[in-house]
């Protein structure tokens, strides 16, 4: 597997491939990206992964600093899972100077997520926009584990008519349906315990949504209430149209419910796809 650090030689190693799959991500490898380089590989001959912790996308007080670097594990996990290029480029050559163009999302980067990390999908549009003009990809892979982020990706690319395709990857979970993140290493081992009561209750939102209880707003209460019993400091459970991340319209039945919430220090997000009778 090639590891390139520069954009230079990126751009000269890409020229001779005809067809490049991107998957983006800030490295800590786990299961949840290999599963989108495997993806990526079922729609390109090429496989690039992006390894970049994004300064852009952390808010004053983030976990930037500590967010964990691992690269030497990361490229052996990545070669196993079949990726052929690791672009890893550092700060400087990335920003060579700061940052001063920005991509402004829409106002639906201010809710969910953005109302409690303001700025951040500020972020992530400008480096996934530049990582984008970077490797030229013709398919992009991410997680719906970050369902807002995938969302507001995909309407970035179409809003600026960008030749390539995105394609969304089902979360990879641990077997007690806790979602895999980087985050989770944060986590003491009562933590741990604990954490798959965030997927649970998203869980029990589904299945009465899903055997045509529309009381969406107590259901989302019992959900947060459910988590605030145990311990949890609860950001939002809601349940969400799929397309817009709005609250559905009356009848609409593609849903998504969403969840973020605090045990101790590491917040942990989670979605689960509903379908309405
Ligand atoms: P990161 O958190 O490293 O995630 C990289 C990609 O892996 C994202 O598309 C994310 O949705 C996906 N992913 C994470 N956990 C997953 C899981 N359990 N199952 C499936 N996919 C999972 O998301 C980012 O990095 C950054 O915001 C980035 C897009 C790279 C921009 O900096």
């Amino acid at each position: 597997m090639e590891i390139v650090r520069s954009i230079a030689e990126l751009r000269a190693r890409l020229g001779r491939e005809p067809r490049v799959a991107v998957v983006p991500t800030m490295g800590n490898i786990h299961e949840g990206h290999l599963s989108l380089v495997r993806i990526a590989a079922g729609h390109a001959p090429f496989v690039v992964t992006t390894i970049f912790v994004n300064r852009l996308q952390f808010m004053q007080g983030e976990d930037f600093e500590k967010y964990p670097r691992t690269f030497e594990e990361d490229c052996d996990r990545l070669a196993s899972a079949g990726n052929h290029l690791v672009f890893a480029p550092d700060e400087t050559e990335m920003y060579p100077e700061p940052q001063v163009f920005a991509v402004e999302p829409p106002p639906v980067a201010g809710k969910l997520e953005g109302r409690f990390r303001p700025g951040h999908f500020r972020g992530v549009c400008t480096v996934v926009l530049k990582l984008f003009n970077v490797v030229q990809p013709q398919v992009a892979v991410f997680g719906k584990k970050d369902y807002q982020q995938l969302s507001i990706v995909r309407h970035l690319v179409e809003q600026f008519a960008l030749p390539l395709a995105i394609v969304p990857a089902e979360t990879v979970r641990a077997p007690d349906g806790l979602a895999l993140s980087s985050r989770n290493r944060y986590l003491s081992e009562a933590q741990r315990a604990e954490a798959p009561r965030l997927n649970e209750a998203l869980r029990e939102v589904k299945r009465a949504v899903e055997s045509g209880d529309r009381n969406l707003e107590a259901l989302e209460f019992a959900a947060d209430a459910l988590l605030a019993r145990h311990g949890w400091n609860v950001d939002y459970v809601v349940v969400r149209s799929r397309r817009t991340l709005m609250q559905p319209e009356p009848g609409e039945r593609q849903l998504v419910a969403l969840g973020a919430a605090k045990l101790g220090a590491t917040r942990l997000i989670d979605n689960l796809e509903i379908l309405a009778p």
